[in-house]
C-alpha cells in the first residue's frame, strides 16, 4: 500500500452509509446513496469502470463516470477485488439490457461522486466464489472464507437457532445459569483436556465434557428449571460431526418425567423449525425402543427415512445344515438379513468392500443371495432345504433383482453389521439424494450398562448418573447387569444422535451402587464424586433433562455435512486451528511456572544427548 492511497482516507468523513448493498430499488432512482463494503468485482468498460460492491446484505453495482466526477473515476482505476471502499453517489435506473434479474438490486446503479478507499487487499490466497477449495485452505484463512455467502449465511442461521431456543425456554420458565470451564476430571466418558493450576502446583482442572454434574448440583440448588448454550470440551478422535470443543443446548428440570422433558424438546424443535425454517413440525415425533431400533435398523440411532429392515430370520433356520448359522444359532446367536432391493446388479467390486466393512465391525463374513435370471446366485444356497427357501422368500420378500445379505454371530455384532451395511448400501443406491424429509425420532428404554471388550468391565450407556427404570433397580443390586434399563432416551434426526438426556438418579444409595457397577470404589467414589454424594444428603429433587448437540442441529438444519461449517473458528480433524496454528509450543518458563516439566520434545532432546 501506498502513502498516496492512504492519503486522502485521513479526509474520510467517518465510516457510515445510507443504505446496505441489498437496499436499493426502483424507487429509489434519483436519490443519494452513501455504501460501504467490498470490491466483490471489477470492469472496465472502456474507461468507464463498474464494480459490484458488496456487504453482508448482498450486492450493488457502482460505475464510475469521468464526466461525473473526474477524481473518483481515475481513482476507481486502481481499485482491487476485496478492497474495502465507501462510495457515494446518484441512484440512477440500469440501461435496458443490463438489468440483472437475479440481484435485488439489479434495476439500478450507483453513479458515483465520490470514493474513499478505506483499506487495500492484497491478492486472496483463494478466489471467494470458488466451489470445491480444500478444507485445509479454508481454515487457514478462515476470515476470508466468512466473507463467502454460504457461510455468512450458516452463521446467521446458527444465530437464529440459538435465540430461538432461548426464546422458547425462557418462555417455559427456565433459567440460563453458566457453570465453570475450569471443572474436575472424572473417568466416565471421553478423556479430558486438563488444565494446569498454577496456584496448586501439581493439581489439574478439567474442561468440562458436558455440565451434567453441575446442572444437577443446581437442581439440589433449588432452580427447577436450567438452561445453558453450553460449551463442551471432549478429547477424542474427530469426525465429520465431532469436534474437541461444542456446543449443548444443555436442559435440565426438577419433579419431571420422561414425557414432560420430550414434551419440552419437541416444543422447542417445533418453535426452532418455524422460525428459521417456517416449517411446521408433525408432533407428537415417532418413538422406538433401543432393542427395536436395534432389531429393525441395526442402530441406536436409526435413519428411518428408507426400509432395508433386518430380518431376524432364527425361525428359518432353526434346523439349518449351513454350518455358519447353525453354529451363530447353537451359541445363543441370530441370523438376520436385509434385502437390498434391486442390488442384484452389485460388482464383484462392490460385495469386497461391503464384506471389508462387515469384517471391520467384527463379521467372520457377509454371506450373500443375488437373484438374477430367476436364479439364486450365493455360495451358501445349496445348503438350503426347499421349505427353507419358502420361508426365506416370504419372509424377505424376495423377488427378482434383489440382493439379500446376511449375518450370523452374537445378537449386538450382527446388528450392527447389518446396520452399517444398510448405510452403506443406502450411500451407493443414492436412496436419499432427493431426500428432503426432516424425521425426528425418540429412542427410548436404553440398557443401563454395556459390557466393554477392551475395557473388560461395565460401562454405563449415557452416563453414571442415569436412573434405572425403577423395576430393574433390584437387578441392578443384584449385579444382573445386563437386564437393567435405564429411564434414558436419544433423540435422533435423520439418522443422526442429535441429543441424549435421562431421568436421574437422585438418591445417595443408589448413586453408590451403579457406581459400584462400573468398578468405582468406596475411596474413589469419594475422592470423585464426593460432592455429588454429599449433596443428595440434603434433600435432592428427583430430576431430569436432557442434551442437544447444537453444532450437529443447525448443522443438518443448514443442510451441511460436516459440522464445521456451522462453526465459526473449527478445528481441522488432527484437533488443529491451522488459522491460529495452535495448539503450540509455548515458552519453557511458562511450563516451569506450572511445575510440568519434560515435553516431549525435551524428552526427544535429552534422550538423544545421552
Ligand atoms: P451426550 O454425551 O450424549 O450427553 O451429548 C449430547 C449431544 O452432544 C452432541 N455431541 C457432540 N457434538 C459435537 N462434537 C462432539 N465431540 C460431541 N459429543 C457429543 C451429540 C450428543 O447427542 N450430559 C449429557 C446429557 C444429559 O444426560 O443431559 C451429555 O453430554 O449430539
Ligand atoms: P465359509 O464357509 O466360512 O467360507 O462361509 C461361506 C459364506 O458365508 C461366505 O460367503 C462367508 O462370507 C459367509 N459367512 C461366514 N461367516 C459368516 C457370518 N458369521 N455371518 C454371515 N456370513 C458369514
Amino acid at each position: 500500500m501506498t502513502t498516496e492511497t492512504l492519503k486522502p482516507e485521513a479526509k474520510a468523513p467517518g465510516v457510515s452509509r445510507t443504505h446496505h448493498c441489498n437496499a436499493l430499488r426502483d424507487a429509489d432512482i434519483g436519490a443519494n446513496a452513501t455504501l460501504v463494503g467490498w470490491i466483490h468485482s471489477t470492469r472496465d468498460h472502456g474507461g468507464v469502470i463498474f464494480i459490484d460492491l458488496r456487504d453482508r446484505e448482498g450486492l450493488t453495482q457502482v460505475v464510475f463516470r469521468p464526466e461525473e466526477s473526474p477524481e473518483a473515476a481515475k481513482r476507481s482505476h486502481t481499485l482491487r477485488i476485496e478492497d474495502v471502499i465507501q462510495v457515494s453517489g446518484r441512484v440512477a435506473a440500469r440501461l435496458e439490457g443490463t438489468i440483472n434479474e437475479k440481484l435485488g438490486t439489479g434495476a439500478v446503479e450507483i453513479v458515483a461522486n465520490e470514493l474513499h478507499i478505506l483499506s487495500k487487499a492484497d491478492v486472496l490466497p483463494f478466489q471467494l466464489d470458488k466451489e470445491n477449495l480444500h478444507e485445509d485452505v479454508r481454515l487457514r484463512h478462515r476470515y476470508l472464507d466468512l466473507r463467502r455467502p454460504r457461510m455468512a449465511r450458516n452463521l446467521r442461521l446458527r444465530h437464529h437457532v440459538t435465540k430461538a431456543a432461548r426464546d422458547h425456554l425462557d418462555a417455559q420458565g427456565f433459567t440460563e445459569v453458566e457453570t465453570p470451564i475450569l471443572s474436575k476430571s472424572t473417568p466416565e466418558g471421553a478423556r479430558d483436556f486438563l488444565v494446569p493450576s498454577r496456584l496448586n502446583p501439581g493439581d489439574f482442572y478439567a474442561l468440562p465434557q458436558a455440565p451434567q454434574q453441575y446442572k444437577q448440583l443446581l437442581m439440589v440448588g433449588g432452580i427447577e428449571k436450567y438452561f445453558q448454550i453450553a460449551r463442551c470440551f471432549r478429547d477424542e478422535d474427530l469426525r465429520a460431526d465431532r469436534q474437541p470443543e461444542f456446543t449443548q443446548i444443555d436442559i435440565e428440570a426438577s419433579f419431571v418425567t420422561q414425557e414432560d422433558i420430550f414434551h419440552l424438546v419437541e416444543g422447542m424443535l417445533e418453535h426452532i423449525y418455524k422460525e428459521v425454517r417456517g416449517i411446521e413440525l408433525l408432533r407428537p415425533f415417532p418413538r422406538m425402543t433401543y432393542a427395536e431400533a436395534m432389531n429393525s435398523y441395526g442402530s441406536d440411532k436409526p435413519d428411518t427415512r428408507f426400509g432395508m429392515q433386518l430380518v431376524d430370520l432364527g425361525d428359518t433356520f432353526a434346523k439349518s445344515e449351513f454350518k455358519v448359522f447353525k453354529g451363530a444359532l447353537e451359541k445363543g446367536g441370530v441370523v438376520k438379513a436385509i434385502n437390498a432391493k434391486g442390488f442384484a446388479c452389485i460388482t464383484t467390486g462392490q460385495i469386497d468392500k461391503l464384506t471389508e466393512l462387515a469384517q471391520l465391525h467384527g463379521a467372520k463374513g457377509l454371506a450373500f443371495i443375488k437373484v438374477e435370471d430367476g436364479t439364486w446366485k450365493s455360495p451358501i444356497v445349496k445348503f438350503f432345504s426347499e421349505e427353507e427357501k419358502a420361508a426365506l422368500t416370504e419372509r424377505l420378500n424376495i423377488e427378482e433383482g434383489d440382493l439379500i445379505l446376511f449375518g450370523a454371530d452374537g445378537w449386538h455384532r450382527v446388528c450392527n453389521v447389518l446396520g452399517r451395511i444398510r448405510l452403506e448400501i443406502a450411500e451407493i443406491q443414492e436412496l436419499l439424494k432427493d431426500n428432503t424429509e426432516i424425521e425426528f425420532l425418540w429412542v427410548t428404554e436404553f440398557p443401563l450398562l454395556h459390557f466393554d471388550e477392551d475395557e473388560g468391565r461395565w460401562m454405563a450407556m449415557h452416563h453414571p448418573f442415569t436412573r434405572p427404570v425403577a423395576e430393574d433397580i433390584p437387578l441392578l443390586e443384584k449385579g444382573e447387569y445386563d437386564q437393567v434399563k435405564a429411564e434414558a432416551y436419544d433423540i435422533i434426526l435423520n439418522g443422526n444422535e442429535i441429543g441424549g438426556g435421562s431421568i436421574r438418579i437422585h438418591e445417595r444409595e443408589l448413586q453408590e451402587t451403579m457406581f459400584k457397577a462400573l468398578g468405582i470404589s468406596a475411596e474413589e467414589q469419594q475422592a470423585m464424586f464426593g460432592h455429588i454424594l454429599e449433596a443428595f444428603r440434603f434433600g435432592a429433587p428427583p430430576h431430569g433433562g436432557l442434551a442437544m448437540g447444537f453444532d450437529r442441529m443447525v448443522m443438518l438444519i443448514a443442510g451441511e455435512e460436516s459440522i464445521r461449517d456451522v462453526i465459526a473458528f473449527p478445528k481441522n480433524n488432527k484437533g488443529v486451528d491451522l488459522m491460529s496454528e495452535s495448539p503450540a509450543k509455548v515458552d519453557p518458563k511458562q511450563l516451569r511456572e506450572l511445575y510440568i516439566k519434560g515435553t516431549r520434545e525435551e524428552k526427544g532432546r535429552g534422550e538423544a544427548a545421552q
